[in-house]
């Protein structure tokens, strides 16, 4: 959460950190500042305000801004409300800093080195900031080191030193940072998108190595002093990959561009038909030797483990577990060494998930990640990874990473089915030429988007909808209802068809909105009888059904048939379909699709 940036070099800083903060806003929107090193004035000039980044250009176009270094921030508040005073940068003394992640002991240094009286805010950043300047004599590394040798939390700080012009400094514990060096200067942010539109090159900075960014150079080095070589990797998302591409919002972009986002996963892991992941050094016995699988994910990404759970199952006949990873370590989870875990994550630096991978590394359980962005933190910490071919996705509401997720699990289920000998070669093969057929059925959805908007008009005045399914429809509901209530604001709940008549058909009244899926042959007389017992309490029902499964429904329902593939594959056109149902809701009300409010895309807090 929080995006960073840092920039020193040949060009006018200003608008490279506005720019940048831009294309970060979606780890957070709460508030952006920006600070300017200015070595004619030997000074640091701050510029910040509660709101958007196209709030901080205000203030930044009244003033006469001139110099080429600086560092912004745009913030997803934790501690202390949404306020000017609360943005960042933090200014104290002599040091200015921008902060991502959480110092838990911000009260106790506080105390201890009486910094209360020069603090204007009631961020535990601007102790961070206060805790330096009391530590800074002449040496700002020296500065550095003790501080962080007492911060006990998490932290990515990025700092300048008034009377060290045009250097910034930066060090990291858990929270990201990346940097690079190009021909127009040195730079480091949050993540790579806000890199991208200078170079594809970067590294990560390693945690606890101390970066120090000049014009025409940088250095790292470690807490006893010896210098660090950075790691270059290489991103292959084009320099205007992050760009709105024409479309409205980026939500919209990154739903249309889901064909070939598939394609891509799909075709850079099979060879001659068949899975592959030769390439990412992954063999075959980590499928072959375990016993139980786990999914360890959040949100969106856990919504993907569901659907893995359900394909491991029914195909592999084996023990697999879902895991909020927010709960793994807490719930005494059965992990051990014969335990594979997959950590699902687009962004790779949920917090959560990331600690939740360590646990079960810690208890000897073989691991792979399936993430989106290389090098990140889960990509590092896991002992083999899976990335998905999705390219950025800037919107907060996961689309594309969601969907090229699904993709590398029904891979990952294929090729255990292979080599755990639960399919011949014939069986794997036909399998994944389905797969390769779902980027032409989710064509065949968007074409047809209109209608899916003509739907999202009537449940614009919704407080409250339901959406049942069972089985596969009731997992890929989880995540449709969960893409309706973050873009929309719309209280949507998932049930499984058979559950509701447990409890929640109470809620069932005339008109409530009940979106039901069915995909599934094996399960469509049950999803059936569960859509007549609630359209005869009134409910006004909003089909998306698999077209062979079309039958006698049709009066009084509003029916969007979604294109045929193998029952087990439909969970992909289905979700395409709900996931522009809620873009239309959301942009239809005049929301900002992109960045719902309280939400943040990167989530590095617990
Ligand atoms: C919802 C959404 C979130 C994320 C979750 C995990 O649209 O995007 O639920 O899926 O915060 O994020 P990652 O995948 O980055 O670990």
């Amino acid at each position: 959460m929080c995006g960073i940036i840092g920039y020193t070099g040949k060009q006018e800083v200003k608008e490279i950190l506005l720019d940048a903060l831009e294309a970060l806003e979606y780890r957070g929107y709460d508030s952006a500042g920006i600070a300017v090193s200015d070595s004619a004035k030997r000074d640091v000039e701050i510029f910040k305000c509660a709101g958007r980044v196209s709030d901080l250009r205000k203030v930044c176009a009244q003033e006469e801004i001139h110099a080429k270094c600086g560092i912004g921030h745009t913030r997803w508040a934790t501690h202390g409300g949404v306020s000017d005073a609360n943005a960042h940068p933090h200014k104290v003394g002599r040091v200015t800093v921008v902060h991502n992640g959480i110092i838990e002991n911000y009260k106790e240094l506080a105390a201890e080195y009486h910094l209360s009286g020069q603090l204007q805010s009631e961020t535990d950043s601007e102790v961070a900031a206060a805790l330096l300047n009391a530590l800074y004599e002449s040496d700002p590394k020296e500065a550095v080191y003790k501080a962080v040798a007492r911060l006990e939390g998490t932290f990515a700080l990025v700092i300048l030193f008034e009377d060290v012009p045009e250097t910034i400094f930066s060090i990291r514990n858990v929270s990201p940072i990346v940097a690079t060096q190009s021909e127009e200067g040195c730079m480091l942010a949050s993540d790579v998108t806000a890199l991208c539109r200078f170079t594809n090159r970067y590294f990560v900075v390693p945690e606890y190595c101390l970066l120090e960014l000049h014009a025409d150079s940088l250095r790292m080095q470690d807490m006893e002093g010896n210098v660090v070589e950075p790691e270059y990797m290489e991103v292959n998302w084009g320099l205007n990959s992050s760009d709105k591409g024409g479309y409205p919002f980026y939500m919209e972009k990154e739903i249309m561009e889901q064909p070939k986002a598939i394609q891509n996963t799909v075709e850079n892991h099979i060879q001659n038909g068949m899975p592959d992941f030769t390439e990412e050094g992954i063999p075959d016995s980590l499928f072959q030797e375990c016993e139980r699988v786990c999914v360890v994910a959040c949100g969106t990404a856990m919504h993907a483990g569901l659907i893995g759970q359900a394909l491991i199952k029914s195909i592999l006949n084996m023990h697999i577990d879902v895991e909020l990873a927010s709960e793994y370590m807490y719930t005494d989870p059965v992990v051990d060494e014969k335990t594979l875990v997959i950590a699902i994550s687009q962004s790779g630096e949920t917090i959560d998930t990331l600690e939740a991978l360590k646990y079960a590394r810690r208890q000897g359980a073989r691991s792979l990640a399936i993430i989106n962005v290389k090098g990140s933190s889960i990509a590092r910490e896991s002992e083999f990874v899976l990335y998905t071919d999705a390219g950025p996705e800037m919107a907060v509401a996961s689309t594309k990473a969601y969907t090229t997720q699904l993709a590398l699990i029904y891979l990952i289920v294929a090729k255990m089915a292979q080599v755990r000998g639960v399919w011949n070669e014939a069986q794997v093969k036909e399998y994944i030429a389905e797969l390769l057929r779902v980027p032409a059925a989710i064509e065949q959805v968007l074409e047809r988007r209109r209608e899916i908007h003509l739907i999202a008009k009537n449940i614009l005045e919704a407080k409250d909808l339901f959406m049942i399914g069972r089985g596969l429809d009731y997992s890929l509901l989880l995540e449709g209802s969960l893409k309706l209530k973050e873009v929309s604001y719309i209280h949507s709940e998932a049930y499984a068809s058979g559950e509701l008549k447990h409890g929640p058909i109470a809620l069932i009244t005339n008109h409530t909105p009940v979106v039901a899926v069915v995909t599934q042959s094996r399960l469509m007389q049950k999803e059936i009888s569960n859509i007549k017992e609630v359209q005869s309490r009134g409910a006004r029902v909003i089909l998306f059904i698999k077209e062979a499964l079309l039958q006698e429904l049709k009066q009084e329902i509003e029916i969007f048939t979604l294109p045929d593939l193998k029952d087990e594959f439909m969970v992909i056109p289905a979700s395409v379909a709900l996931q522009l149902m809620a873009y239309y809701v959301s942009s239809d009300k005049g929301f900002d699709v992109d960045k719902p409010r309280n939400l943040a895309k990167v989530v590095t807090v617990e």
